[in-house]
């Protein structure tokens, strides 16, 4: 018999709902907050005022989509952290209030776990999925992480940033260059046609896998401020070049550690997840390593890359599978948890 679980995910500023029948998706619904447009980054209050409104027309487009009724479902599964505490109460009291009125299974889903665990949604062009042990760069708005995957339920953190996050070093330099929120597919778009050495900013000097960027951000920082004071229109004048830089200099970052942690782990089987996996600079050095290093590559489709509810879907499935369910009594959290 399959199994149906409505995944639901609120974690920042998407309040997204998706239907999974066993390992493919049947439904996926994202509504974007625009509220935050004029602030130049998420407004926690707003954000959960929005996931309110957003949340039972999200659900509701999601079921109509799958075409299945609500009492078809075999469990709900909910984003419990991290992300902005708010917001997760939206979406923690909406699937616990949907289990109790359907006396369904609850289950609670890790939000960076289930960012790679999206590697293992069933889709007719991607059926190439990692076995374990696998890493896996899990790179979004504010985590950066180098994980090894043991099983579905097993990772680890091997490596991971020890300032800012690789999504927010783009949307900070987007906004340094005037560009709006969120500004990483904005970089990646005109890096398409920029000349990524044209500008070259320094990298940290971390030996272990862990990263940081907080110096790259700086270091864009003064380097506009000296140019704008000898040309107002600097930025203007270099803005495809200046986003490619800036992406080359983020991907190398990143790729230079997880080389480090192939080399260290013997482990070549790599993968990418998280908002940041979107990125075409990061997805090309990463299939480039295919031919050049013989890893084999795994990157989620492109819109399961940010967030988005199929991935707690999945996750949803695989806990199911597992019996992995939670009480009525689980709160969210804000920072990341490995045994959750
Ligand atoms: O995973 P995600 O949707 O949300 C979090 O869990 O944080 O990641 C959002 C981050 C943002 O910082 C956004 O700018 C970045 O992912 N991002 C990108 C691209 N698409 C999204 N960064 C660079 N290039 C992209 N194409
Ligand atoms: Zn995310």
């Amino acid at each position: 018999m399959s199994i149906y679980i409505l995944g639901i995910e609120s974690s920042c500023d998407d309040t997204s709902a998706a239907v999974i029948k066993d390992r493919k998706i049947l439904a996926n619904f994202i509504a974007n907050q625009t509220v935050h447009k004029d602030f130049g980054g998420v407004v926690p209050e707003l954000a959960s005022r929005a996931h309110q409104q957003n949340i039972i027309p999200v659900i509701d487009k999601a079921l109509r989509t799958a075409n299945i009724n609500k009492n078809q479902l075999s469990a709900v599964a909910f984003t419990n952290g991290p992300g902005l505490l708010g917001s997760l109460l939206v979406g923690a009291s909406f699937a616990k209030a949907f289990s109790l009125a359907l006396d369904i299974p609850l289950i609670e889903v890790n939000h960076m776990h289930a960012h790679i665990l999206a590697l293992f949604i069933e889709d007719e062009q991607h059926k190439k999925h990692p076995t374990f042990p696998f890493l896996c760069l899990t790179v979004s708005g504010g985590h950066t992480q180098i994980m090894l995957v043991r099983d579905y339920f097993d990772m680890e953190v091997i490596g991971q940033t020890i300032d800012d996050a690789a999504g927010e070093t783009f949307d900070k330099a987007a906004k340094i260059m005037g560009l709006p929120y969120p500004g990483g597919p904005l970089i990646d778009k005109f890096a398409r046609e920029g000349n990524p050495k044209a500008f070259s900013f320094p990298h940290p000097n971390i030996q272990n896998l862990d990263f940081s960027f907080s110096g790259l951000k700086t270091s864009i920082l003064y380097f506009l401020r000296d140019e704008l004071a000898k040309d107002p229109d600097f930025i203007e004048k270099n803005k495809v070049d200046l986003c490619a830089s800036i992406q080359h200099t983020i991907v190398d970052i990143l790729m230079r550690k997880v080389k480090k942690a192939v080399k260290e782990t013997g482990i070549k089987q790599v993968a990418i997840a998280g908002g940041v996996s979107a990125n075409s600079g990061l997805r090309n050095a990463m299939l480039s390593m295919e031919e050049a290093a013989g890893w084999q590559v795994y990157i989620p489709k492109f819109e399961y890359c940010t967030d988005n509810a199929a991935m707690i879907a999945i996750t949803g499935y695989l806990k199911y599978q597992q019996e992995q369910f939670a009480g009525q009594e689980v709160t969210p959290y804000t920072r990341y948890n490995s045994k959750k």
